[in-house]
């Protein structure tokens, strides 16, 4: 609003509301024929000779930004008949017709055989006979009756009359009954109600002051054609001024969905970093997605609370020296140095199917694909846990996982790449933070710094050799794991996770291009 009174105000300084138009000189020299009155839409039309309102509605809007009219805008419902309406003005209402059969028909007949047999349809008879019980007609021993049929005869009288008034012209909302409106509001089809906004134009006071004289049309040029370009006369003529300021409608264009589009970027980042891409299948067994991460068969994140298990296929075979390895890992620390967790070994639990939880599995797998290949790698991929949907939190999303398998491979170039992976993403300020993950040590989280505050994104650290060597490799591994929907909700700027799910169209068309 400010702004375009500033506008307003600089022309004004400039007398740039003399480069009047032709439809604004039109419009104003017609409203000055009745300097003082207050100009509707059929009134402009007539008195313009114009036949469509978007020259009132154009002109009147470029008139008020050079302070020479004022819209004034109020809305205002109208209320007219749906498809059942009108045919109630021509039938009757069901109720009404209803009403009528009861009252004149023999107190046997007055059964739903009864109503059928007097021709009323099978799908008007429920719902009328729905309408008259909330009126007070009752059903005993399968016939209708009632006693107070004065009232009854009143009620649906005055809703009769209420459908006629609409049969000619719409009423305004505020006219009608507002009892009877909530009551047609609720049935289908019978009333309609849309909201319209009504403007009516006046002269200012320094529109009332232009003179009518001086408003005669002049030649503008609105568009260049090539017959114009071609002559001489382009040279001498007046161009009507262009507003590139004026709202318009944005044009709905095709789009990637955003998260689409954010994976596509994270892809390129890494691509573009040396990186490549693996993937991996949902479905695994507890052993890959858990045993082989050294994380105890006691944890309380196996439980069925937080992971899904399957019961088709309820178990997945693995290799029985892969089984053995972990075993020993787990019970006593195989050849690691490390004590293991003491406890018993379950072959059993380890060949559980499952959905993964997290997308390490995948790391860890090709790692036990390639163990004598150095290797950078990542990936983008879904993941499953039993949590409840709330603003942070969805039971299916995604992470971005990836590794670092070299002989050389160390924390800081850990943390090194993680940096430049975010400020590569546009968020040059980030932190890691001492962590525990029973697969990495030392283990870190990753924050970034976003409107005054460290967001946790995910976990990273250095595989522990009971990770790593019964994958069969010797080599340090730097991985990684983080929440794709987190880092949306960032570059999207959302509150509630479930935004970039909800099919909004509206919402997504409006979110921020990557
Ligand atoms: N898998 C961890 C998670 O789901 C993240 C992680 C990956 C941590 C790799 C350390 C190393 O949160």
């Amino acid at each position: 609003m400010a702004i375009m009174k500033e506008r307003v105000l600089e022309r004004e300084r400039r007398g740039e509301h003399m480069e009047l138009g032709n439809n604004e000189r039109r419009m104003l020299k017609s409203m000055l024929s009745d300097s003082s009155k207050s100009w509707n839409l059929s009134d402009l039309l007539e008195a313009t000779g114009w036949d469509d309102q978007v020259h009132v509605a154009g002109a009147g809007k470029a008139l008020s930004e050079d302070g020479l009219v004022e819209v004034l805008e109020t809305t205002e419902s109208s209320v007219t008949l749906g498809s059942e309406g009108e045919k109630a003005v021509s039938e009757g209402l069901l109720e009404a017709r209803i009403w009528d059969w009861m009252q004149d028909a023999e107190a046997s007949d007055r059964t739903m055989q009864g109503l059928f047999a007097a021709g009323f349809e099978r799908h008007e008879a429920g719902p009328g006979i729905g309408l008259l019980k909330s009126l007070g007609v009752k059903i005993d021993a399968g016939s209708f009756v009632f006693d107070d049929t004065s009232k009854l005869s009143d009620i649906i009288a005055k809703r009769s009359a209420f459908i006629e008034s609409l049969s000619s012209t719409p009423a305004s909302k505020e006219d009608l009954d507002s009892e009877l409106i909530s009551h047609f509001s609720g049935r289908k089809n019978l009333i309609s109600i849309e909201e319209t906004t009504i403007r009516t134009w006046t002269l200012t006071k320094k529109g009332s002051q232009m003179d009518a004289l001086e408003l005669g049309e002049i030649e503008q040029i609105g568009q260049l054609t090539p017959e114009i370009l071609q002559g001489d006369s382009w040279k001498q003529a007046e161009f009507k001024p262009f507003d590139v300021n004026a709202p318009a409608p944005i044009p709905a264009g095709g789009r990637p969905h955003p998260m689409q589009a954010l994976i596509e970027r994270i892809r390129s980042v890494f691509l573009e970093m040396g990186f490549s891409e693996i993937e991996g299948d949902y479905v695994q067994s507890a052993g890959w997605n858990m045993d082989a991460l050294f994380i105890p068969q006691s944890h309380p994140a196996r439980t069925m609370q937080d992971t899904f298990y399957l019961s088709n296929p309820e178990r997945v075979d693995l290799a029985p020296e892969m089984l053995d390895l972990w075993a020993s890992v787990h019970e006593h620390g195989h050849d690691t140095g490390s004590k293991g967790w003491g406890a018993k070994f379950d072959k059993e639990e380890a060949q559980k199917a499952l959905l993964r939880t997290h997308t390490t599995v995948n790391t860890v797998r090709h790692i036990a694909e390639n163990p004598d290949e150095p290797c950078r790698v990542f990936g983008i991929g879904r993941v499953f846990r039993q949590e409840t949907i709330d603003r942070t939190h969805l039971p299916e999303f995604h992470q971005i996982e990836g590794i670092i398998h070299e002989p050389d491979a160390n924390l800081p170039m850990l943390i090194s790449t993680l940096k430049t992976f975010y400020a590569k993403m546009g968020y040059p300020d980030v932190r890691v933070r001492p962590a525990y993950f029973p697969y990495t040590e030392p283990s870190v989280e990753i924050e970034v710094y976003w409107r005054g505050q460290w967001l946790e994104l995910g976990g990273s650290g250095i595989f522990r050799p009971e990770v790593t060597e019964p994958l069969g490799t010797e080599w340090p591994v730097c991985a990684w794991g983080m929440g794709l929907e987190r880092l949306a909700m960032l570059v999207l700027e959302l509150d509630d996770i479930r935004e970039l799910y909800q099919p909004d169209l509206e919402r997504l068309q409006d979110m921020p291009i990557l």
